[in-house]
């Protein structure tokens, strides 16, 4: 379901931020994404959602190819992948409920199948307490967690995490990634990419290492 062939990215001459690199994602699956800051992690998650393309080689995603992919294609793909941040992006001039519908409001659903969708996930969450919260009365667990509700309320195969503990306190971490956890187990592929090895240590999950935007392991 996503393939990287050979893949190399090239911001300036003669310096590679990702180099040949090759591995593939199947459904359901967990896998980390570790290397220290600066080793191409945001980089090698910006060509799944097809924000960079590569400077050679090919990424592909479900059935679209970053070599043939065109521009107008980019949101229908972008509507089967979930991305969460260290930053949480979330709506500051919204509350949590609206954050969350929003993810499905792009799409165009009808006004009760949002509604649904949003409350399963605010229960889901934990986070029907908070309905009416906006972003700056939450936690950063707590901002995190409306911050994946966002992106799985439309159901997308795969979660792209970018540090998504980064700005968050060692025990609700534990906390995330137990959600991340949970959420695989129902079926969605999560890709998680941290320099927390606490995190990923006897997790018992693949490991997709990168040093110097090389993978230097596939464990
Ligand atoms: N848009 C860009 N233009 C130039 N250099 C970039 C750009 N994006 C990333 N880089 C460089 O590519 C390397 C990998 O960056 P990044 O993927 O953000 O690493 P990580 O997420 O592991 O910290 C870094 O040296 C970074 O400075
Ligand atoms: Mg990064």
């Amino acid at each position: 379901m996503i393939e990287f062939s050979h893949v190399y990215k090239y911001f300036k001459k003669d310096w590679a931020a990702l180099e040949d690199i090759s591995f593939k994602i199947q459904k359901g699956d967990f896998v980390f994404l570790t290397g220290v800051s600066g080793s191409g992690k945001s980089t090698l998650l910006k060509l799944i959602y097809m924000e960079e393309k590569p400077t050679k080689g090919e990424v592909f995603v479900d059935n679209l190819s970053s070599a043939t992919i065109r521009k107008n294609d980019i949101p229908f793909l972008r509507r089967k992948i979930g991305v969460i941040f260290q930053d949480f992006k979330l709506l500051e001039d919204r509350n949590v409920y609206e954050n969350i519908a929003f993810g499905l409001e792009v799409t165009g659903g009808s006004r009760r199948l949002v509604r649904e969708k949003t409350l399963e996930i605010l229960q889901k969450l934990r986070l029907g307490h908070r309905r009416n919260a906006f972003p700056y009365q939450l936690s950063g667990g707590e901002k995190q967690r409306v911050a994946i509700g966002r992106a799985l309320v439309r159901e997308p195969f795969i979660l792209l995490a970018d540090e998504p503990t980064g700005n968050i306190d060692p025990e609700t971490s534990k906390d995330i990634l137990k959600l991340m956890k949970d959420i695989n187990a129902e079926g969605t592929a999560v890709l998680m990419a941290t320099h927390d090895i606490d995190l990923v240590k006897g997790s018992g999950k693949r490991v997709l290492n990168l040093e110097h935007g090389k993978l230097m392991g596939d464990l």
